[in-house]
């Protein structure tokens, strides 16, 4: 960390500076120039709070030059990491098709999802048991029910499941059932469900936070991280912005961004990104050439009857279109569809 002082800053303020650092157990450097004075800190300075030291006597700018976040950060772990789920690679080397409702709705429906996702090329089953509603009058998701189909869908497929958990207490149930647990974009900063998914022993998705940045992304990745799980796969799934012709904005860039920043796989979440049927496949084709590691994909037997997200559920006159996007794609960009 560095902090520059301004052309006004007094000794006093300087000194002050360093006591403040020091107490801290950090070591300060200063460095006197003609027009200004710069301290650079060396050593543990996590526990400094930027803030007051911004809000200090003379002090012009705070500014770090490692990141925030240690290790899910790719200067700590240069190598990009692969995470496994139920046997299947989610990394650089592969690009991943998640399929599956958004919602578990019944038995019947689950299953006919299940076997177009795999239709469609899909190595992991993807079902909301327990729904982040807007309004509390919407489906909130079958609860355990739900689960328990999950697990008969997949004895009968073989697709592992990733599912997603919204309440800390919820952790130990839903971990019980799932190869994967999903923490979605409106909990993305419930910083006790991540500890609690962190400790809960499966891989888990961190959807980033539809108001998120991504070092914030990257900072709720690292609360996970903390707990002793680094199987952790970050899903951009799209932010807001002021355009409303879409549901949320993909971010493509994000993926190259936190691809740079961090060591964990990225996927994108086409889906609820675009929020329609129609934007599904042209930017999954996107997600792909950007260098996503996979991508998670709403279908539905009868989205028309859908109780959660039906107008972005593919149909099957769409997944040979989808296999055939996982089937060419990935090869021309050195990889392999999981
Ligand atoms: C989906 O999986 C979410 O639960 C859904 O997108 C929530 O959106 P809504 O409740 O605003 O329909
Ligand atoms: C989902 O994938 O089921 C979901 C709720 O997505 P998001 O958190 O991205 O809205």
């Amino acid at each position: 960390m560095v902090i520059v002082m301004g052309p006004e800053a007094t000794q006093d303020d300087v000194a002050a500076i360093v006591a403040v650092v020091q107490a801290a157990g950090v070591e300060a450097f200063v460095s006197r120039g003609v027009r200004r004075t710069i301290v650079g800190l060396v050593g543990d300075v996590a526990q400094l709070d930027q803030g007051n030291l911004r809000g200090m006597a003379g002090v012009r700018d705070v500014m770090r030059v490692s990141t925030p976040y240690k290790l899910v950060s790719r200067e700590n772990h240069p190598e990009r990491s692969t995470v496994h789920v139920g046997g299947v690679p989610i990394g650089p080397d592969t690009v991943t098709l998640i399929a599956g409702p958004c919602a578990v709705e019944t038995p019947q429906q689950t299953l006919a999802a299940a076997l177009m996702a795999k239709r469609a090329g899909a190595t992991l089953l993807r079902g909301g048991a327990y729904k982040p509603r807007t309004s509390p009058y919407a489906f909130q998701g079958l609860g355990e029910a739900g689960l328990r189909i999950l697990a008969d869908v997949r004895e009968e497929t073989g697709l592992p499941i990733v599912t997603e958990v919204v309440d800390a207490h919820d952790v130990e149930l839903v971990a019980s059932y799932a190869d994967m647990l999903q923490v979605g974009t409106r909990n993305a900063q419930n910083f006790a469900l991540l500890q609690a998914v962190g400790a809960a022993g499966k891989p888990v998705m961190l959807k980033r936070g539809m108001n998120a940045t991504i070092e914030e992304w990257l900072m709720a990745a690292e609360y996970i991280a903390q707990r002793g799980n680094l199987d952790i796969v970050l899903c951009e799934r799209g932010i807001r912005t002021f355009e409303t012709a879409t549901r949320n904005t993909l971010d493509v860039s994000a993926v190259p961004v936190a691809q740079r920043l961090s060591h964990l796989p990225v996927i994108i979440d086409p889906s609820h990104s675009g929020g329609r049927r129609d934007l599904v496949l042209p930017l999954t084709r996107a997600a792909i050439a950007v260098g996503a590691d996979g991508v998670i994909i709403d279908v539905h037997p009868a989205p028309e009857t859908a109780l959660c997200d039906g107008p972005q559920a593919l149909v099957d006159s769409d997944l040979d279109v989808l296999a055939d996007v996982l089937h060419t794609f990935p090869p021309l960009l050195g990889r392999a569809p999981a």
